[in-house]
């Protein structure tokens, strides 16, 4: 008797009052200001429109074999707020998907297999977050996103750029973080990243980056992080970071760099890590020996620099060189 009373509250609160609906083989929580859909690793090949609760708000779809997602998929849903749809097998959007969105603030869509965009495809929601990560995108255009975007991290790791959508980041002065980490990126030049003056994490790290133009940070007065590591940087500007007055930390580790010229970690570089790169232990690396022994002084912090020339210094790690082993006159 109890149990068929379980069963016959369960039945009319799902299936007569169709309240708290889920769709099949996903899991849905129902909050007091946020109801959640999860459908996670699960054998589907398209939307799973049927049971979808209204007022969801967070959406996450992840790990099937959905390959689109369409504006009226989404239009049944006009309360979400954020939308997940990593590692499926996405392989275009629609120019209307976030019509009727009002609220929708996130998109991650790592992970899929996106070579190419509609034009406007993210205009219509107020997005602060879009993760377009380990897609296939050799190029963006400035038209994906509106003018007075208020995107505050945008996510394009994993791709396949060569260069810079420098149209697009045109859009993006509110950005705080940009991740461009394992693309093919071959040079940094002046001007693409001027709009983003209030950047704060730039990630270039595992690129194949030559070049980088001394004026390229010329405008980014709030960058703080810089993940530069693992490209082919065999050289860089004195007057680099100058205008770059909050740099706090620094990667340039797994470089092609043999020296540093005088001046190119001030006015304010804390940390900065330089391990991986075949430093020449000359009397040239005097102002790196000496900022290296200013850094470990006030912060026990090292840069990691090991000499890799001369073949007597080889394996020798910068801090532990005396000012005559460097050949430097110390007065
Ligand atoms: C969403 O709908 C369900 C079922 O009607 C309800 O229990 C829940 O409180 C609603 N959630 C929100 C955030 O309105
Ligand atoms: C997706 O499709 C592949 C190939 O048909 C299959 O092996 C895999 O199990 C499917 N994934 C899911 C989550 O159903
Ligand atoms: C993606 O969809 C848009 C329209 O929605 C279409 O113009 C474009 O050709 C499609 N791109 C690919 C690669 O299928
Ligand atoms: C960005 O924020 C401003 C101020 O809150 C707002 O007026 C504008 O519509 C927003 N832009 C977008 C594309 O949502």
């Amino acid at each position: 008797m109890y149990l068929l009373c379980l069963f016959s509250i369960a039945f009319a609160i799902c299936c007569c009052h169709g309240a708290l609906s889920c769709p099949n083989l996903c899991n849905c929580y129902f909050g007091q200001d946020s109801t959640e859909v999860i459908c996670h690793n699960i054998p589907i090949s398209v939307f799973p429109a049927r049971g979808v609760p209204r007022n969801t708000t967070r959406l996450t779809i992840q790990y099937t074999n959905i390959t689109k997602i369409t504006g009226e998929d989404l239009r049944a849903t006009p309360l979400l707020k954020e939308l997940h749809l990593s590692n499926n097998k996405l392989r275009n959007l629609s120019t209307d998907m976030l019509i009727g969105l009002p609220h929708l603030h996130t998109i991650d869509l790592t992970g899929n297999q996106l070579r190419d965009l509609p034009s406007r495809v993210f205009h219509h929601a107020p997005l602060d977050s879009l993760a377009l990560k380990n897609n296939l995108l050799s190029r963006a255009e400035a038209d994906w996103l509106p003018s007075d975007s208020n995107l505050t991290w945008l996510d394009l790791s994993g791709n396949r750029f060569q260069k810079i959508p420098a149209g697009l980041l045109q859009n993006l002065g509110r950005l705080i973080t940009l991740d461009f980490f394992e693309n093919k990126l071959e040079d940094l030049p002046a001007g693409v990243l001027d709009p983003l003056t209030l950047l704060e994490r730039l990630s270039l790290q595992n690129n194949k980056l030559r070049f980088i133009d001394p004026l390229a940070f010329d405008t980014t007065f709030a960058l703080s992080y810089l993940f530069l590591q693992h490209n082919r940087l065999e050289k860089l500007a004195p007057t680099l970071f100058q205008t770059v007055k909050e740099l706090r930390y620094l990667d340039l580790s797994g470089n092609q760099l043999h020296h540093l010229p005088a001046g190119a970690l001030d006015p304010s570089v804390m940390f900065v890590d330089l391990a991986f790169n075949p430093w020449h232990c000359d009397a040239k690396m005097d102002y790196l020996w000496r900022w290296e022994r200013k850094s470990i002084e006030l912060h026990q912090e090292e840069t990691k620099a090991v000499c890799s020339l001369p073949v007597m210094l080889k394996g020798r790690p910068l801090a532990t060189l005396s000012p005559e082993e460097l050949g430097l006159k110390i007065d």
